[in-house]
């Protein structure tokens, strides 16, 4: 497609996407939906990455797809050097306007976003606040420098900071929000600090992989920010301290020896079916949790068949594998070894959530303090809280 008519066919586009973010509910305030309109997304994702069935990944030219540009999807936008790892994507257009909504934002109001990525998101606040009200960090310089390229060709010159999000922008605070496109274990103390009273702080908190989801933060006072969960589940990858930087956890060696089998009722798949049951076993498994899928042990180098177990492993050691088949009677096979009995914490959180009623997202806040996060069901004075670790950021 050539450049001319990309440049008039991506209003029509942009025009039926924010149709779309509307019907499903994602997208009700016509100045958002005005600034969707008015946004060329594919500006902002000129090349875009795609897993391929090899594993590998293959760039592609966003142009040529405007369908799916201008669709509620993720696009991946930055690899690692060496293509393996995924640094930044474009958030799913609905995602990143529910959570501008959930700012409830005012004229006037001054929105600090961590995590520019490729720069659509500050291109829609921008559109919305007008750009002196609009800023945002990213970790990787590589990214800034481009986002802010790309944002002022179209106009808009918001401050695009290159620097570590967890320490916020205090030269620039106060913020009457802050609105985090990267995952946390816990709120670093610096973005409450920064937000002004009463202002709002909407980040996806993450204990351990796949473990939390977006909470929606109001500072209610000086040492407190206090809020409830998103009904909806969503996922960020992790925030990063430095670039290109990204963790990985210790293999942990798995054996079968010397380890207890029985059997368990709760479900194999339960770390990526039932989330918050997980969340709950998480806050006592700690954050470098690993979990994934292993092939029957049988299964040859060209076996392309499905996984026979789930496994679960913890730093100290700890491991347990669970098989996915169910035996006659409907229960699974468990294989645990190490210090813990780690599949016996996610049996526990799993009781504990149906005792507790099987509660949603929105049934379950946090109220953080300088030095502590409790997670409460209900309200904060609940006989149900939970404290969540919180260790300070390499930056506070
Ligand atoms: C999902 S992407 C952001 C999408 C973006 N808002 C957009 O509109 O394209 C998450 C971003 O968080 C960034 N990030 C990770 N760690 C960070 C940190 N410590 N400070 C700021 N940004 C960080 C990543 O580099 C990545 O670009």
């Amino acid at each position: 497609m050539t450049r001319n008519i990309v440049d008039v066919e991506w209003r029509s586009h942009a025009h039926r996407l924010a149709g779309e973010l509307e019907q499903a509910g994602k997208l009700t305030d016509p100045r958002l939906a005005a600034a969707v309109q008015a946004t060329p997304r594919h500006r902002f994702t000129p090349t875009v990455y795609r897993r391929q069935s090899n594993g590998r990944w293959a760039c592609q030219v966003s142009v040529d797809d405007l369908d799916t540009v201008y669709s509620n999807t993720t696009l991946i936008t930055a690899l690692t050097d060496t293509e393996e790892t995924v640094l930044s994507s474009s958030t799913q257009p609905g995602l990143m306007t529910r959570m501008i909504e959930a700012l409830r934002l005012t004229d006037g109001a001054r929105v600090l976003e961590i995590g520019t990525g490729t720069g659509y998101n500050a291109a829609l606040l921008c559109h919305l606040l007008g750009e002196q009200a609009v800023f945002t960090v990213d970790v990787e310089p590589a990214l800034v420098h481009d986002a802010r390229q790309r944002l002022a060709q179209l106009g808009h010159h918001p401050l695009v900071v290159a620097a570590d999000g967890a320490a916020g922008l205090a030269e620039h605070a106060p913020f009457d929000a802050i609105l985090a496109t990267c995952a946390v274990p816990a709120v670093p103390w610096a973005w409450v600090e920064q937000t002004t009273p009463g202002g709002v702080i909407l980040t996806d908190l993450k204990v351990a992989v796949n473990a939390g989801s977006l909470v929606r933060l109001t500072r209610t006072d000086v040492d407190r920010a206090e809020g409830r969960f998103d009904p909806t589940y969503a996922a960020f990858m992790d925030l990063r301290h430095s670039p290109g930087a990204t963790r990985r956890s210790r293999r942990i060696h798995r054996d079968h020896d010397d380890a207890e089998h029985r059997t368990t009722c709760v479900d194999p798949t339960t770390p990526s079916t039932s989330l918050l049951v997980w969340f709950l076993a998480a806050l006592e498994l700690g954050r470098d949790i690993a979990h994934g899928y292993t092939l029957p042990p049988d299964a040859g180098p060209g076996y392309d068949g499905p996984p026979s177990a789930a496994f679960l492993t913890t730093p100290d050691g700890s491991w347990a594998e669970v098989t996915l088949a169910a035996e006659p009677n409907g229960e699974h096979v468990v294989v645990e070894g190490g210090p813990r009995r780690v599949w016996r914490v996610v049996e526990h959180a799993h009781h504990t959530w149906a005792r507790l009623g099987r509660p949603g997202w929105n049934r379950f806040g946090l109220t953080v303090t300088p030095d502590t996060h409790t997670l409460w069901l209900d309200r904060p004075d609940s006989p149900h809280t939970w404290q969540i670790p919180v260790s300070p950021y390499p930056s506070e």
